[in-house]
């Protein structure tokens, strides 16, 4: 690191003080910054990622940053920047520790919903799964927008210093402009269309946008809701009729697999630095585990999932409604192994029926190590 000195750099002192017109000019950006100067960030073999370049003092993330303002991080601030009036200034109100890797990851996995789905594929489906298949779309189509919702009612009132996260929940705002985009042009492309939308869905993305703080609503959002939707998007071998929609399932997973890795680290961060919120996001999660549940039994999603499990109207009960339930199961077992691994065991606290699903405590502490990455 060297400080800008000017003794090292006469040639500034004669640099001119007003300009053509006649108006004073400063230099103060030349000759008295203060941050690191004499950096050079070795690109990785990926090129310059967030990573590489949070070296010296630019990798410092503040517990509590000194300032309201827009200013860079690691810029040399002047004392009357204004004020932007955020509300979440302390790192354990955003952060997490994959935050980084997760928002390269996401930048180098963008896809197209135009470009990358063998639409040209698409082949008549018994009319019985085409039905089914535009439901599970209609109904993806109304809830993958509140995983773009609630960050961008969140993001204008986080601290600018903490600007990775900040770019990550960019990320996912795309990723599920996406998907939504993906599940409306699966329910239109193939002869179907949207079907039916009822009210058990919207009450779960109601509880969700109206959480009462942003670690409240990124429990709900990303370990609850999207936890549940990855794991549909991991069955989806199963659920899907033909190669179009397998297509479509693995693709989503990936995006998905981020945002949950996010939260639950979000979480842990949260947890690990402020204990006295363990108990803000479990009563955020006795609330929405109960109408996560009533989502999950809505008659819409389950049934359409079944017949879809079954591979037809046919085998809906002998086929399809056993598998649903080794869905639920593994929704439900994954979601307390996030928790785990988050630091916020509800294994002793939960209303969902462990007896009844057939989860073992257990297993679901011996699935919990740390995640770091996508692999949530
Ligand atoms: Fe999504
Ligand atoms: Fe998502």
């Amino acid at each position: 690191m060297t400080v800008t000195d000017d003794a090292d750099r006469p040639a500034y002192d004669e640099l001119p003080s007003e300009s053509p017109l006649g108006a004073p000019l400063d230099w103060a950006w030349l000759r008295g910054a203060k941050s690191e100067w004499g950096i050079h960030p070795k690109p990785s073999p990926r090129g310059l990622t967030m990573l590489d370049i949070a070296v010296g003092t630019y990798g410092d993330i503040p517990e509590h940053p000194p300032r309201r303002s827009m200013a860079p991080r690691g810029a040399d601030v002047d004392d009357d920047v204004v004020d932007m009036g955020y509300i979440l200034n302390s790192k354990t109100d955003v952060w997490a520790e994959n935050t980084r890797e997760l928002y390269e990851e996401a930048v180098a996995r963008q896809w197209s919903a135009t470009r990358d789905i063998p639409w040209g594929e698409l082949q008549e489906l018994p009319d019985d799964v085409e039905h089914a298949v535009c439901q599970l779309c209609t109904l993806l189509t109304e809830v993958e927008m509140i995983a773009a919702d609630l960050p961008a009612k969140w993001m204008w009132r986080m601290n600018h210093d903490f600007i990775e996260a900040k770019m990550f929940l960019c990320t996912q705002i795309m990723d599920e402009a996406r998907h939504a985009e993906v599940f409306r042009k699966r329910a239109l492309a193939n002869g179907g269309g949207l079907l039916l939308s009822r009210g058990g869905p919207t009450s779960l993305l109601r509880t969700i946008i109206e959480a009462k703080t942003y670690t409240q609503a990124s429990a709900l959002l990303h370990l609850l809701g999207e936890g549940f939707v990855l794991d549909i998007f991991r069955m989806g071998e199963l659920i899907a009729p033909t190669d179009v929609e397998k297509r479509i399932f693995r693709m989503c997973m990936q995006d998905e697999a981020r945002h949950v890795a996010y939260g639950t680290m979000h979480l842990r961060y949260a947890v690990e630095n402020d204990p006295d919120v363990a108990e803000e996001i479990h009563a955020a999660l006795d609330h929405g585990e109960q109408v996560l549940i009533d989502f999950g039994t809505a008659p819409d999603v389950s049934t359409a999932l079944a017949l879809l499990l079954a591979g037809g109207a046919e085998h809906v009960e002998d086929k399809g409604f056993p598998l649903a339930l080794e869905l639920t199961k593994k929704q439900f077992t994954s979601y307390l192994a996030r928790c785990e691994r988050a630091g916020i065991s509800r294994l002793e606290r939960t209303t969902v029926p462990l007896d009844l699903l057939g989860i073992d405590p257990e297993q679901v502490r011996g699935a919990a190590p740390v995640a770091q990455g996508a692999q949530s």
